[in-house]
């Protein structure tokens, strides 16, 4: 079933007013003409974000330049922040002598950590990790701050990464004096906040600088070694697993995806000159930033709305189709539209202290829940409008079929939007005879039929190829892959290939 002929989809029987699905659906849906312009657009900007900074693409290299091997050892702290929980991690790694242990606790990051001042954000972040200490290893508490411990950052926003590790000399003899010889320097400043983030004084600034500070001031003996996105972590988590994983991408909280470029390729890099024989380096994406001059995917009124109350309007706009802190959003200003024009609701009455009524009220596992409902009276869809989520009282069986039909048109364009993208890394990898795409984050893993409306668009444009594309889910990737990647720098800075 094509996205053109996807009003069939919806069971529009019954409904007193079913030209209201057909309207909307011939604004969200994506028929594959329209995919194919996009996938090609999307190849078209790769290539300029390698050549040229500045570009909607922001192809930021990643410095890392291999993928583990499975020897690694030793132990190593992540931080996974980015989204809406924080994780503190210690990732216990024996060569080939057994599986990884993950030690880990979870946070979650408030309103005020995200919108508050840049100190008190890295403050939180460093208190986290004094807690995780607290709980993890509590029975050697005088023990834990004598040795000096390595940590990989997972930093889930556009960082201009300086380097993973950068000559020594470099550095004035004030700042070299602080280092070891064997301490890996590594620098990246945040370009942008995503993802509703705001917090002051960090844009620009060196955001490992800004968390060492954190840690010193909360006397935790911590270096960070290596600073890295939820995608590169993903992927190189993916590929400790399975060798075969080229690309990591995210579908959560935010959208983004890191893959394998040829070294060569990354025309415009500069900084330190990676180790010889380097072929190939990972490359974080930012695919957030597609498109945001909007002129090649059809945006709807909603979608205009959405972007114009972020605090960044005009930026990551193809995020804001796609991903989990977003489309429930879209969901809700339709929904609040049809009300209006008396399309829903007709009959029913809604609490002024409805979340229907409160930016970002709606949230994307509602959605969820509303999609897995096949009942014929869509019950659980009822209850959870009753019920003290919305406090919507009176609903008829069309107007949650209007609302369960909405769910699934954004659904669904967020799923074949994400498909698109997936279709033009791997074909600008060259990689259609077949590779693994590692994907984490909740709308892969929770939302119904996600990964299977991914799978039908990448069949729809790349034809048969498109079976030896595995999206596989990859679970816990960027706390892990951090910690590998930290490991990966310790392997360099003492010489390991
Ligand atoms: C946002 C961030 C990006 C991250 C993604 C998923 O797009 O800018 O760095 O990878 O969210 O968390």
């Amino acid at each position: 079933v094509t996205a053109a002929a996807s009003s069939d989809l919806y069971d529009t029987d019954a409904l007193p007013n079913p030209e209201v699905i057909t309207r909307l659906n011939a604004m969200f849906a994506l028929p594959l003409d329209r995919l194919k312009v996009i996938v090609k657009q999307i190849i078209s900007d790769m290539k300029t974000g390698l050549e040229r900074d500045g570009g909607a693409i922001k192809m930021l290299p990643t410095f890392v330049t291999k993928r583990p091997s499975g020897r690694e050892r030793g132990s190593y702290l992540a931080i996974d922040f980015g989204g809406t929980n924080l994780r503190v991690c210690e990732l216990v790694l024996n060569g080939h002598a057994g599986e990884p242990q993950l030690l880990q606790s979870k946070f979650q990051i408030s309103e005020n950590v995200k919108t508050g001042s840049g100190s008190a954000l890295f403050d939180f972040i460093a208190e986290c990790v004094r807690s995780f200490f607290q709980t993890h290893h509590a029975l050697d508490a005088h023990d834990w701050n004598s040795k000096r411990w390595q940590l990989g950052f997972t930093f889930s926003f556009p960082v201009d990464q300086i380097s993973i590790k950068a000559e020594i000399e470099n550095f004035d003899e004030k700042e070299s004096a602080n280092l070891s010889t064997d301490t890996s320097f590594i620098q990246g400043t945040l370009i942008t906040w995503t993802k509703g983030f705001t917090a002051t004084n960090v844009i620009d600034r060196d955001s490992i600088r800004l968390l060492e500070d954190a840690f010193e001031r909360m006397n935790l003996n911590i270096e960070v070694t290596a600073l890295v996105n939820d995608t590169t972590g993903t992927l190189i988590s993916h590929a400790y697993q399975n060798p075969d994983t080229y690309a990591g991408v995210i579908l959560g909280t935010g959208s983004n995806c890191a893959y394998v470029e040829k070294f060569s390729n990354i025309t415009k890099f500069r900084g330190p000159p990676p180790p010889l024989g380097t072929t190939e380096m990972l490359i974080n994406m930012e695919w957030g930033g597609f498109d945001d001059a909007q002129v090649v995917i059809p945006r709807t009124k909603y979608d205009l709305l959405l972007d114009r109350n972020t605090p960044t309007p005009g930026s990551y706009t193809f995020e804001q189709l796609i991903s989990g802190m977003y489309i429930g959003e879209i969901v809700r200003l339709v929904v609040l539209d049809l009300a209006r024009t008396g399309d829903l609701f007709a009959k029913a009455t809604i609490v002024v202290r409805s979340p229907l009524h409160k930016q970002y009220g709606f949230e994307t596992s509602y959605m969820s829940r509303i999609e897995r409902d096949h009942s014929f009276d869509l019950a659980d869809v009822k209850a959870l409008l009753e019920g003290d989520e919305f406090e919507i009282v009176g609903t008829t069986l069309a107007d949650r079929k209007i609302i369960k039909a909405v769910c699934e048109m954004i659904g669904l364009r967020s799923a074949r939007l994400a498909a698109a993208g997936v279709c033009a890394v791997v074909t600008k990898m060259n990689k259609l005879n077949g590779c693994t795409i590692g994907i984490d984050g909740s709308l892969f893993e929770k939302y119904p039929h996600y990964p299977n409306r991914m799978r039908d668009a990448m069949r729809e444009i790349l034809g048969i190829s498109s079976e030896n594309i595995l999206l596989e889910q990859a679970k816990d990737g960027s706390g892990q892959g951090a910690g590998l990647i930290a490991a990966l720098a310790a392997e360099a800075a003492v010489g390991i290939q």
